[in-house]
């Protein structure tokens, strides 16, 4: 599937924008920053696919990628903190929420977590909101080439624990590195799954 071309479709501000769930997909969430967007880059092998910036708040719509007639993945705008406006934070959060609530389509949300920082309480809220909608989630801890390798372990055990109570989650987390290319091969292989043959 990676070896295919992943293709930019559309942006979406509000739910009536919304392609037609006629494909898998896979979403892509976490706080502002977190590298969401370099990670659907190193997935896809494609450096400027989804933009990326130094500042919180890059990404402002819901974009959808797609490998032709297979797959979908879905680039989210970040949650916690964005040097962008309050009204347009909340009107992302709807969406967001609104998206995860009623996406039949949506077969696994990758929840990116920074491997210095840990689990945050924004990124609790998400997780109980996929609890309630039943949207299975593996947390993806991101960065890893930043912190000591002891402390990744740290925050490893740590994510493992606080995933117990999340009864959608995988309980393992993903150490990954887009920046190194750490745990992108495993990703792939893994979202190769939700793929239609
Ligand atoms: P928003 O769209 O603003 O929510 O951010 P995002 O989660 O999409 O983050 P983005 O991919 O734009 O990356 C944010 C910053 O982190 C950029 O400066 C990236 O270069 C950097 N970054 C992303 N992934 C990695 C990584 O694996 N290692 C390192 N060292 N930096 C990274
Ligand atoms: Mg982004």
């Amino acid at each position: 599937l990676f070896a295919r071309e992943c293709t930019f479709m559309l942006g979406c501000v509000a739910m009536k924008q919304l392609p037609e769930p006629i494909l898998p997909e896979v979403a892509f969430a976490g706080r502002s920053n977190v590298g969401k967007s370099s990670l659907i880059n190193a997935l896809t092998g494609r450096k400027t696919l989804a933009r990326t910036s130094n500042t919180p708040g890059r990404t402002r719509e819901i974009n959808f990628f797609e490998f032709e007639g297979r797959l979908r993945l879905i680039d989210m705008p970040g949650y916690g903190y964005a040097k962008v406006p309050k009204p347009m934070v909340d009107g992302w959060t709807q969406l967001i929420h609104d998206y995860l609530r009623g996406r039949a389509v949506l077969r696994r949300l990758c929840l990116l977590i920074d491997s210095r920082h840990g689990v945050k309480s924004s990124d609790e809220q998400i997780m109980d909101l996929l609890d309630k909608a039943a949207v299975n989630f593996r947390v993806v801890l991101t960065k890893a080439d930043k912190p000591k390798s002891g402390e990744v372990q740290k925050i490893v055990a740590a994510t493992i624990e606080a995933l117990k109570k999340h009864p959608a989650a995988v309980p393992q987390p993903l150490v990954t590195s887009s920046e190194k290319g750490l745990g992108i091969q495993e990703l792939r292989a893994e979202l190769a799954g939700f793929a239609e043959p």
